[in-house]
């Protein structure tokens, strides 16, 4: 399946920590599958080097880049820095990706075909045809709950607003306006999805296999779920009190 050439300039983000033995073997594959694809990497000073090994990368490939930050700042912080970056240097299409093998590169093109009619794509693993491979059941109820309870509590149609493989138009991040984006971890996903919809912008979901990882370990943390559970009902709450207070 080909990119389509008609969305422009297409620029792949990878945020990264600790991800040193992923990140040269999800960034070979983008560049396999989609060679007309730039890839970003963003990276919060990993211990573990993976920093320096992407900068080897982009030493070696015109189009791989290095985005370096000073520390640790949550998955929400790398992409507004991401997208600020690819905005900066004239993409039409940004795109979010794991490093980890989670987001399959080879699905890609099927995603960038989808916003050809879409403001904002989401890679979708709980509707149908979407899979997730190997994933404990403990991590898939968590991830379903927080779905589920987004769902009934912001009041959208959208069945994965945390998945975190995305290709939006630029158009749609300058419209969405990421000044007002305080979202720092994972909670960052619905926030932007939200603010897409708010925006009346076409937000379509697509099924995708999600991978496990099998190296590394996930950020997810104590921190990152009480931050989504948090800004989600604050979200709904808000939304709530506007309509009671009638007609904007
Ligand atoms: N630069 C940077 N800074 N990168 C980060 C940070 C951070 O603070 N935290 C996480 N990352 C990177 C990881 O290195 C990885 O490439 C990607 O973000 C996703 O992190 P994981 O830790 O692998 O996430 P996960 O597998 O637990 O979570 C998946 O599911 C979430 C909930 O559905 C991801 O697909 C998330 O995007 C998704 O929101
Ligand atoms: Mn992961």
């Amino acid at each position: 399946m080909e990119i389509p050439v008609g969305l422009g300039r297409v620029l792949v983000i990878v945020p990264t920590y600790n991800e040193r033995d992923n990140i040269e073997g999800i960034v070979g594959r983008v560049r396999e599958t989609a060679p007309p694809v730039d890839v970003l990497v963003v990276d919060d000073a990993s211990p573990d080097g993976t920093g320096d090994l992407a900068d080897a990368m982009a030493a070696a490939d015109g189009q791989v880049k290095v985005l370096h930050r000073t520390g640790k700042a949550g998955l929400g912080a790398a992409y507004i820095a991401g997208f600020r970056w690819a905005a900066e240097h004239g993409y039409d299409v940004m795109v979010e990706m794991d490093a980890d093998g989670s987001h399959q590169p080879e699905e890609l093109p099927r995603l960038l075909a989808a916003l050809e009619d879409a403001d904002l794509v989401i890679g979708a693993r709980w509707v149908p045809g979407g899979k997730v491979l190997n994933w404990p059941k403990r991590r898939e109820a968590l991830s379903r709950g927080a779905n589920t309870y987004a769902r009934l509590m912001l009041g959208f149609h959208l069945h994965d607003a945390t998945g975190g493989y995305r290709a939006f138009r630029a158009a749609t991040l300058d419209k969405i306006g990421l000044e007002g984006v305080e979202s720092r971890g994972y909670c960052f996903q619905i926030d932007l999805a939200l603010r897409a919809l708010q925006q009346g912008l076409r937000v379509v979901e697509v099924p995708i296999t999600f991978v496990e990882r099998v190296h590394g370990t996930s950020k997810m943390s104590r921190d990152v779920m009480a931050e989504a559970a948090l800004r989600i009902t604050q979200w709904g709450v808000a939304d709530r009190v506007g309509r009671l207070r009638g007609p904007r």
